[in-house]
Parts: structure tokens; sequence; C-alpha cells
């Protein structure tokens, strides 16, 4: 029996639902080619930064001109522009080059968390031809005076007006914590998202008894992290009108036909990408194949969302009735 891998990302026509995700990984021309030729089906290019694309111009205008001192001292907490992997117009060449040598598609991504001057950049992505653009609103609400409500609108003011500077799809890239998840979900949907990226794996700082400072804490994730985007991804499928991108935790076949049983559109893959080389795609791509051919599945699409919140047999494991089962099975001893 041949099965059926293809999907559909943001109106994307993709092969099958393995992707590479938003990392350094991804930007060189050579890895993506090697990415390609391993099987992956899209891949999304590192992202450009907000803070990065406002201080390139502020280095051709003069920071003054954005207004106030805070500004100025805001950036000098961030890497300078040497210490940037590419130029925001290397960014836009290295989209144009993959396009060219490409036969799959290419996703930019900008991270960012305010209205800015940077927003035009959206259109430049759109104009050097990327496919789509993913957007990552990595915003740590630090401020105790924001009301969850404001955090929100800032997140849709963002998306609303990304997405209405651009035709490509926008899709975008959250965190968890949100205190409704599935109903902000719909909200994005509704100020323009065509994709969900769920979720964002936020770094946490970490405090070093040596020096006393904190350390920005990068660590690639863990098989265990799945869990929590195959959740929410099982929680929303059927229920926005929206691709939905499963990324954290990915690290083999089996996590992946877990996300698009959960109901992913595809499984984004950046910490397995490191773990185990660029190739792994394509073993991968062989053990998807295998596990459909044994489990009687014809396509991907018959997969899709199967084991989700609204067609599982049980859908209260992913409420809180999981959580009372677990305590009431869990027979650990102290040591
Ligand atoms: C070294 C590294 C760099 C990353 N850079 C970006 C980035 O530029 N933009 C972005 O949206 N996500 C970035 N990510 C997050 C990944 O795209 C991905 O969402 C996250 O690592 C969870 O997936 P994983 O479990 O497959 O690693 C980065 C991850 C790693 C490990």
């Amino acid at each position: 029996m041949s099965v059926d891998l293809r999907t559909q990302y943001l109106g994307l026509e993709l092969k099958n639902p393995l992707v590479a995700s938003a990392c350094p990984l991804t930007e060189s021309f050579d890895n993506q080619r090697r990415l390609e030729d391993a099987g992956a089906a899209a891949i999304v290019m590192p992202s450009l930064f907000e803070e990065q694309i406002l201080q390139e111009e502020s280095n051709f205008t003069g920071v003054h001109e954005f207004g106030t001192n805070s500004f100025a001292e805001a950036l000098s907490y961030f890497p300078e522009p040497e210490e940037y992997r590419v130029s925001t117009e290397e960014y836009l060449d290295r989209i144009q080059a993959a396009k060219r040598g490409l036969t799959i598609p290419v996703i930019a991504s900008l991270n960012g968390t305010s209205l800015g001057g940077w927003l035009r950049y959206a259109k430049l992505i759109e104009e050097a031809g990327a496919d789509a653009l993913e957007l990552n609103i990595y915003f740590v609400a630090a401020d105790v005076e924001m009301s969850g409500e404001e955090v929100e609108r800032r997140y849709l003011d963002l998306v609303q007006a990304v997405a209405s500077s651009v035709s490509i799809p926008v899709a975008v890239k959250i965190g968890p914590y949100f205190s409704s998840v599935g109903h902000m979900a719909r909200q994005l949907v509704d100020a323009g998202a065509k994709g969900l990226v769920l979720f964002n794996r936020f770094l946490q700082p970490d405090i070093r008894l040596d020096t006393l400072d904190t350390r920005p804490h990068l660590v690639l994730s863990t098989e265990f992290e799945l869990l929590l985007p195959l959740r929410w991804i099982a929680v929303l499928y059927g229920r926005v009108n929206a691709s939905l991108a499963l990324t954290s935790g990915v690290h083999s076949a089996h996590g992946a036909i877990k996300g698009l049983l959960a109901g992913a559109d595809v499984v984004m893959m950046a910490s397995a990408l490191y773990k185990q080389g660029l190739s792994c795609v394509g073993a991968m791509i062989e053990q998807m194949k295998l596990w459909m051919e044994e489990n009687d599945y014809h396509s991907v699409s018959q997969m899709k969302g199967s084991m989700s919140h609204r067609n599982s047999p049980d859908p209260t494991a992913f409420e809180r009735g999981n959580y009372m089962k677990a305590l009431a099975s869990f027979t650990g001893t102290p040591i």
C-alpha cells in the first residue's frame, strides 16, 4: 500500500508534513538544499528581529530620530549589529536565493512585539519572494501593571498590522501563556492570521551562582515538550479557521504522527535537526510511512485530527480529567 503524505499549510501544497522550524540551521542555502534533499516539505527561515531592524535603521538615521533616550538605552541591551547572524539586506537576499534554488516553499520569519517602524519589512519579505511569513510574537509580559486584555490587544494589533500589509499568508507563532489559549487563537485568526504555530519556547534566564548574574539560557528541547502543544493542537482542531503547525518537542516519526493525529497540518523541528542532523528528516518520513501502513492509514489527511479533542474517544483526557487520573494512578515512592 502506498501512503499519501501530502498536506496543506497556509494554502501551500506540501509534499509531506515535516517542516524545518525557524533556527540558524535554515539560514544558509547549503543547509536549505540539504533539508530539501532530505525530504523537508518547507523551511522556515530564522527570524529577523524587530530590535535588529530598528538598530540598523538607527545607525543610518541617528538614534535620536526615534525620539527617546530610553529607546537608545533599550537598544544597548541587544547585540551589536555585527553580532547578528545576517543583516536585514542579506536576509532579503537569502530569501531570493532560496526561492531561486529550492523547489519547496520558503517561509520567512519576523520576530517582534510592537507596532514599530519595522513593519514595512513584511512587505520587503513578500517582495523578496517568500511564500509565507511567520510572525513570532515573543512578548514576555513582565510589566505587572499590564492587564491580560492589554497584552492580547498588543498581539492582535500587531497581527492585524502585519497581515493587512502583505498578501502572502501570515502565520502567528505564540507561546502557551494565555488564560484562554483557544479564545486568543480565534481572535488571532479574526485579526488576519492564516495559521497558528504552537508553541514558542520561551528562554528562561538562569542565575549564575559564581558570578551572581543572569544569563540567557538556550537548551534544545526534549521529546517530553511535545505534550504541551499536542494538547492545544488537539483542542483547536476543527475550532479555528486556520492552519495549525506544531512546534516544540518533535524528535521522531512517532512525535510527528502524534501531532497529526491531534490535528496539526504540519509539524516543525529545530532541536531534532541539531541533535540528529539534517538527514533525520528522511528517516522520519520512512518511519512515518511504515507506521501508516501498519495502522491502515492511507493518507495524512485521514490521520489529521482523528485523535483531536473533538474526535477523541476520551475528550476529557485533554482536560482536567486527565490530571485526576494521572494522580490516582501514580505509584511513585521516594528513594
Ligand atoms: C538555536 C535555535 C534558534 C532559534 N531561532 C528561532 C528564530 O530565529 N525564530 C523563531 O521563531 N524560532 C526560533 N527558534 C525556535 C524554533 O523554531 C522552535 O520553535 C523551538 O525550538 C521548538 O521546537 P523544537 O522542539 O523542534 O526545537 C530557535 C530554536 C533554536 C534551538
